[in-house]
């Protein structure tokens, strides 16, 4: 599909690992399937002393092997890398500012500049832009993490909506590109089958998890002083719930869609501080055994403080304080070193009220909808059936979809259908502002709390996290997907 919206699209921190594991693969893959205007350009902006030649050859090198499965079609790499120029600019200098806009002066269509840099530069960046007049007519896709508490985000926020308007501003949650998180839109709100039971009377609990089995990699040091609590439940965790739990919006254009999130950000019963110990557990993970492989403490990482008392995991209980779900417990979990690469949501129905169907009692769990969003993305809706033979005896079956043996082709990586919405203007998948601020209030007690006492519960590497997590669920009669049977 050939679009009809030329670009130029400037990639500050061009030689970060970011752009070299992410961007560049996703808008290799754009450009590869077509889908990219034939004269759009990518202008690679970093401080390294390079030409355009010592940067390709540097693309070469560091995003060949990131690019997907389908592995590389070497014509489709050489027209795409002709796309590409490079920008030696030194944020410091003005002059370097100018010499990006006459850089830009010639190209047509809409201008994007993505900030694949720290959260420190991204002022710093857009008066820059600014004070060249390349802010008009553009668009601002900002990395997360945006700031480090609400504080810190809202004075990003501030400084950068002095330049842009937030139409302009596109705030990345990956999350929300995963093909399968588009497919519970569609699933919820497409089809007439799910909705009337996606509510307080006919679902127990709801638990989404996103376990992961590395850890914090080359990260140490930036992971030591965020934690999983901003790094993965500020945003990535919350975004999936409010789509879980959000209203039938009237549209699916952005802000239909964003205001029934925020509805649902808004409602989160807030947590009392001295109940943090019953409704939230925090881990971090020992040295351990993944697939047969040992790996270190979490400690003993580079960059990480031995004494450290980040949390690698966290598990919550929360709830929405509306007509639909109140009193419904929503499980979330997140860890790094975890026993499995897993990010799944798992919607509980309740059981049946009578069991009519012989002398065995209801069973809770019998009746329920597990979105897996990787690895292997499928819907998969557990029901009870009767096993054959004589006599009425029941055993749990499933029906599955699996998105890649049903759809054979047409997937796409969630930074290739981000990069591609903010070329084309569509906002709906980038959190707003309001969105934002909603979150950071929701976990700030969580973080105070937990910065002025207590350690996070130790696990050992390769297991499923603290067993309070698991002593959390039992409260309410259930437990983690992974610990049935
Ligand atoms: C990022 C976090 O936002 O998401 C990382 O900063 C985490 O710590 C990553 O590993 C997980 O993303 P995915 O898509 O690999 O599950």
């Amino acid at each position: 599909m050939q679009t009809d919206s030329s670009f130029t699209f400037v990639l500050f921190g061009g030689t970060g690992d970011l752009s070299m594991r992410k961007i560049l693969p996703a808008l290799y893959e754009a450009h590869r399937a077509g889908m990219l205007e034939a004269s759009g350009k990518i202008i690679a902006v970093a401080r390294h002393e390079e030409d355009r030649n010592g940067y390709l050859q540097w693309v070469n090198e560091h995003v060949k092997a990131h690019v997907s499965k389908n592995g590389i079609d070497e014509n489709a790499w050489s027209s795409f890398l002709e796309r590409i120029e490079y920008v030696k600019l030194d944020l410091g200098k003005a002059e370097d500012f100018v010499k990006l806009r006459d850089a830009m002066q010639d190209l047509p269509g809409t201008r994007v500049f993505y900030l694949a840099t720290g959260p420190s530069l991204f002022v710093p960046i857009c008066r820059a832009l600014a004070s060249v007049g390349l802010n008009e007519n553009a668009r601002i896709v900002l990395e997360k993490p945006l700031g480090y508490d609400l504080r810190s985000s809202n004075a990003i926020n501030d400084a950068v909506g002095e330049i842009f308007a937030e139409g302009q501003i596109y705030r990345i949650d990956h999350y929300l590109g995963k093909e399968p998180v588009q497919n519970l839109l569609a699933l919820r709100f497409g089809n007439a089958l799910f909705e009337p039971l996606w509510r307080r009377e006919w679902v127990e609990s709801i638990q989404i998890t996103i376990a992961e089995e590395l850890g914090v990699e080359a990260r140490g040091d930036f992971y030591d002083n965020t934690g999983a609590l901003r790094d993965m439940v500020q945003n990535h965790l919350l975004q999936l719930l409010s789509i879980v739990a959000m209203e039938p919006p009237h549209s699916m254009d952005s802000d239909s869609v964003r205001d029934e999130k925020l509805r649902v950000l808004r409602a989160l019963k807030p947590i009392d501080p001295r109940d943090i110990g019953k409704v939230a557990v925090r881990g971090q993970y020992h040295a351990g055994v993944i697939r047969g492989a040992s790996v270190p403490a979490y400690a003993t990482e580079p960059g990480v403080k031995t004494d450290s008392a980040t949390e690698t995991f966290v598990a919550l209980k929360v709830e929405i304080e509306n007509w639909r779900w109140a009193g419904v417990p929503f499980f979330l979990r997140t860890g790094k070193r975890l026993a499995d690469r897993v990010a799944e949501i798992v919607v509980n129905f309740r059981a049946v009220p009578h069991s009519a169907l012989g002398s065995s009692a209801p069973r809770p769990g019998a009746n329920r909808l597990v979105i897996r969003l990787q690895p292997n993305e499928t819907i998969r809706l557990y029901c009870l059936a009767k096993k054959p033979g004589e006599g009425m005896n029941l055993s749990s079956v499933h029906l599955d979809l699996a998105f890649d043996q049903f759809f054979k082709e047409g997937q796409m990586e969630a930074y290739q259908r981000l990069l591609l919405d903010v070329i084309h203007g569509r906002l709906a998948l980038f959190v707003r502002r309001d969105e934002q601020e909603a979150a950071w209030k929701w976990v700030e007690p969580i973080l105070n709390e937990w910065a002025a006492s207590g350690k996070p519960k130790p696990y050992a590497a390769g297991t499923w996290g603290p067993a309070a997590a698991s002593a959390m669920l039992a409260q309410h009669d259930t437990c983690w997907l992974e610990e049935e049977n």
